[in-house]
């Protein structure tokens, strides 16, 4: 492997937890602070890619000559996602997207009315991964897996739902592993079926072993 391995590649990652709104001063959101994602996108400059970060969250440092775009909800980063995939020739999806969004967003603040309790009609979102994965041509599709129960088997059906090349699954439950720490714990999954465990090591560390993995990928193709 050379060090410019992804030289004239361009990737899009995504990171953060999209917020689905509410009402003008409420969302519903997850714990995903972006550190998974701006690691594989510093990852993925430092092959010689660019790479175009689609992001909810822009409180950590953009790894230099980073394309940044801005979303917040679930919709909005799928719209993203969609402008520049034919472009593209990758997709790393790293953001914990809602799986629901509520269906009516209020115009106004919702008011505390009675005692009763208060009930929320929840809609599905996209899957933005499933919507690439059906569609993707020469693109490597990566997609991850947050787990808190049977990590593998819920990984592997994952990978085949959304038609992914690559699937990085990571059991949330581990205090060094997923949502907004410093490391991760993951397992590399790949198509053909083949898996890699690794230990837990810092995001950056992380992101460096897949993207070296997604590069053994695409010089196999
Ligand atoms: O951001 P950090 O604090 O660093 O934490 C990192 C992380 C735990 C968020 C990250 O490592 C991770 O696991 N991201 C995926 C979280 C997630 O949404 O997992 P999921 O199992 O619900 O979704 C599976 C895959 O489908 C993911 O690639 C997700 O981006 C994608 N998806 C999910 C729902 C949806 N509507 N559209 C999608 O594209």
């Amino acid at each position: 492997l050379t060090h410019h391995a992804l030289n004239g590649k361009h990737f899009i990652v995504t990171a953060g937890g999209t917020k689905e709104a509410i009402d003008p001063v409420r969302y519903i959101t997850n714990y995903s602070s972006g550190k998974m994602g701006y690691s594989l996108a510093q990852a993925l400059v430092e092959n010689g890619a660019t790479v175009t970060l689609i992001s909810t969250v822009d409180d950590l440092k953009l790894p230099f000559g980073v394309k940044y775009i801005a979303v917040s909800s679930a919709e909005e980063m799928r719209n993203a996602v969609e402008l520049a995939f034919d472009q593209s020739d990758g997709l790393i999806m790293a953001a914990a997207v809602a799986d629901y969004r509520p269906e009516n967003v209020a115009q106004q603040k919702i008011k505390k009315q009675t005692h009763d309790p208060m009930t929320m009609t929840l809609i599905q979102n996209p899957d933005i991964v499933a919507m690439m994965g059906a569609k993707k041509a020469k693109q490597i599709v990566v997609a991850f897996a947050a787990e808190t129960q049977d990590l593998l088997k819920n990984a592997k059906a994952k990978l085949l739902k959304k038609n992914a090349d690559m699937l990085i699954a990571n059991d949330v439950t581990a205090v060094d592993a997923g949502f907004g720490v410093d490391t991760n714990r993951v397992t590399i999954l790949q198509k053909d079926g083949d898996s890699i465990s690794l230990p837990v090591m810092s995001k950056i560390e992380v992101a460096r072993q897949i993207v070296e993995h997604m590069i053994i990928n695409m010089t196999k193709e």
